[in-house]
């Protein structure tokens, strides 16, 4: 589904986010361990502000797990606690209630200080649309809950989750839209998956992360597409992965449109193995 967000549903997601902040003690970012840069909101230190967080870098399965420590290091460099999950298999999830704790002790030591009864944490998940808000909510609910859809301002009776007795969770999450004016961020949202129905052209995305695996994984590459050498033209490239796999057109040509649809469905689907597409290192703009 492509999302398109107007300054409207953009200031309407912000004010439901910051509402919502009031019920809360903690904020759980959920971000996508492939693209933990690209799948931020840009908005996101502004909008929590001093919000207590805990980052989680989900679909870590579909991750370098290399890369994706390095993540965690980088978030806990500037005193932010993150995780690697995988919602989808449920790995990971016990370390958010943990984690959760560590990071309230002060509040709540202060709080039982004082005489407060000792209560659950209360948490609402944000993130930007496609990074697994509903697969997460349902995994630690244990059930299915109806997915708002990703349109703000869709609004429903607001329930809490119990997440064991610990931690309640708010059931619908905040939806926060990504940097979608960077094209690169654009780009990475795209050959991610995150964006499906892309309005970037397939054989710019197809080039795009052609390119990406020869700088990144040129091994990979090789193995896959069976070559000895990387191929200078990309469309030679082209030519010899059409030519493999039999992505032919009229008079035995060599159809483009196939190429590059196979090249971006083969790179979501994790053909070429688990793929981070930023690291910590290249200095991302933050
Ligand atoms: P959202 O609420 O934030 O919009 O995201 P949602 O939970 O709907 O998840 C988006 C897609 O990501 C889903 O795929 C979901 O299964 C998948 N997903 C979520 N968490 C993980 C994870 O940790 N690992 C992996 N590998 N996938 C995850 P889907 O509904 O099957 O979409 P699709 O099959 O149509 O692509």
């Amino acid at each position: 589904m492509t999302i398109q967000w107007f300054p409207g549903h953009m200031a309407k997601a912000r004010r439901e986010v910051t509402e919502k902040l009031k019920l809360v003690d903690i904020i759980i970012e959920l971000i996508d361990a492939r693209i933990p840069y690209s799948s931020r909101n840009p908005m996101i230190d502004e909008i929590i502000q001093h919000k207590p967080r805990l980052v989680l870098l989900n679909k870590a399965d579909m991750a370098d797990r290399e890369a994706t420590k390095k993540w965690i290091r980088h978030f806990a460099d500037k005193g932010v606690r993150a995780i690697a999950i995988n919602a989808q298999a449920g790995e990971g999830l016990k370390q958010i209630t943990a984690a959760s704790h560590e990071i309230l002790k002060e509040k709540f030591d202060r709080l039982k200080a004082k005489g407060v009864k000792p209560r659950a944490i209360r948490a609402m998940i944000v993130g930007i649309p496609n990074v697994g808000k509903s697969t997460l909510i349902n995994r630690l609910a244990k059930r299915n809950i109806a997915k708002t859809g990703n349109t703000p301002g869709v609004t429903k009776a607001q329930q809490w989750i119990k997440v064991g007795k610990e931690m309640e969770l708010l059931d619908t999450p905040g939806i926060l839209w990504p940097k979608f004016e960077d094209q690169v961020v654009g780009k990475k949202l795209a050959i991610t998956g995150a964006i499906k129905d892309t309005l970037l052209n397939l054989h710019d995305l197809a080039l795009y992360g052609l390119k990406f695996l020869e700088e990144k994984y040129p091994d990979r590459l090789q193995e896959r597409f069976k070559l000895t050498a990387l191929p200078e033209d990309p469309v030679e490239l082209f030519e010899h992965i059409g030519r493999l796999r039999g992505a032919l057109g009229g008079g035995g040509l060599v159809d483009y449109d196939k190429v590059a649809e196979l090249v971006v469905r083969e790179i979501r689907s994790e053909k070429f193995g688990p793929l981070t597409f930023e690291w910590p290192e290249e200095g991302l703009a933050e």
